[in-house]
């Protein structure tokens, strides 16, 4: 197995959680790839010899982003939808229907080569592992299909069956249920590892979302919930009471909402992009991160509510307009993500640990905040090799 030493870090985001700094940072670093993992890290005055040497030239190194919620596989765009928001239209989610349309409408080779020119879009911002779910489809054959297209990408793919009503079943939500539960789980199970439910008013309350996520825990899948986005409900607590890994958006919550997450562990994941593109409040996160709360970022990627894929813009608007620091916007897009898709082989650099890496064209992940829409993903490396 060749190796392969970096030097010239000015700075090694390790992550290390037994560091004394959140970010485990090491100053004048360097780091040895061997294979596809991290297998020494340290001050570059101790670095062992290695076949191969890369000199950085005074740049940070940091975790390569972990994405833990995009909806990648979709046709068409909103455009139009964004323009009307910004002339004065809310966002309701109601534009859904139409990506569906869209969506199902695209043959796998267009929706593939769709998911195909996004991943590499994230990639080049420094996103080494991303989630994708279905949620345009929501028929038996388009959800599968969605999923499908999405395991080509990535392990982490999440069935949204539950994202809202199709137009086909209006009439009958109940029996939309049923065919979510069902047959579509059924078909999709196959290609998921998650399992996820848009909990919100004109989408799905919390006796629908706790139906849907128990049936598909009894097809081995994994629940997450999409849950106050839009307004208070009761889709946090249920990710809280139901003990799941992450719970997403988070972004009008009452304090029974934070003590529960606090109490359960369930980590929020904070979607920065989405407040930015609807103009709704930003969700707070120096509340949650105060009150002990686990903090992810991440970007939900969408026609819809957010069609941005960097994950430096949403560090960026977490600290400027959601009171988190760098170190903790970058923590969260990096360790927490990997947390939020129970993942601890992604999201740090330190011995064992996959050699997905950034390299910034900056000496700190400081720079990621400070100089926001800034191109400063340099390199990217995914499992020991640049890509
Ligand atoms: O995460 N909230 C629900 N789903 C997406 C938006 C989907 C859309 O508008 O197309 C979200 O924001
Ligand atoms: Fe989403």
């Amino acid at each position: 197995m060749s190796s392969t030493l970096i030097t010239g870090i000015a700075e090694l985001v390790t992550n290390d959680p037994d560091a004394d700094d959140l970010l485990g940072a090491i100053a004048d670093a360097a780091l040895v790839v061997e294979g596809a993992k991290v297998a020494w890290v340290g001050r570059a005055i101790d670095a062992p010899e290695a076949d191969e040497r890369l000199d950085v030239g005074g740049r940070a190194v940091l975790p390569g982003f972990v994405d833990s919620h995009s909806h990648l596989v979709f046709a068409g765009d909103r455009a139009a939808e964004f323009a009307a928001r910004m002339a004065g239209e809310s966002y309701a989610a109601g534009g859904i229907r139409t990506t569906v349309a869209a969506t199902r409408a695209a043959t796998d080779e267009q929706l593939t080569s769709h998911v195909a020119r996004l991943v590499a879009e994230m990639r080049r911002q420094g996103t080494t592992t991303v989630e994708i779910k279905s949620g345009y489809g929501l028929s038996t054959h388009d959800e599968a299909r969605s999923l499908a297209v999405a395991r080509q990408f990535t392990e982490e793919t999440t069935f949204l069956g539950a994202h809202v009503v199709p137009a086909d079943h209006a009439d009958d939500p109940a029996a939309y249920v049923d065919l979510v539960t069902g047959p579509m789980l059924d078909a999709a199970a196959p290609y998921a590892r998650w399992i996820d439910v848009f909990c919100e008013r004109g989408a799905f309350d919390g006796d629908q979302a706790r139906t849907v996520l128990a049936a598909g825990a009894a097809k081995g899948l994994r629940g997450r919930l999409h849950a106050n986005q839009l307004g208070p409900g009761p889709g946090v607590r249920l990710a809280a009471e139901l003990g799941l890994t992450a719970v997403d958006h988070c972004t009008y919550l009452e304090d029974a909402d934070v003590d529960a997450l606090r109490d359960s562990g369930t980590i929020a994941t904070l979607l920065p992009g989405v407040e930015f593109s609807t103009r709704q409040p930003y969700p707070d996160a120096r509340r949650l991160l105060d009150a002990g709360v686990r903090v992810a970022i991440a970007s939900d990627c969408n026609p819809g509510s957010c069609f941005t894929s960097s994950l430096p813009l949403c560090v960026a608007l977490a600290v400027r307009e959601m009171g988190m620091t760098p170190a903790e916007a970058v923590h969260a897009a990096t360790a927490t993500g990997a947390r939020a898709l129970d993942r601890d082989d992604v999201g740090a650099l330190t011995v064992g640990k996959r050699a997905d890496l950034m390299v910034l064209d900056a000496p700190s992940h400081v720079h990621l905040a400070y100089r926001p829409g800034v191109p400063l993903v340099q390199q990217v490396w995914q499992g020991g090799r640049p890509v």
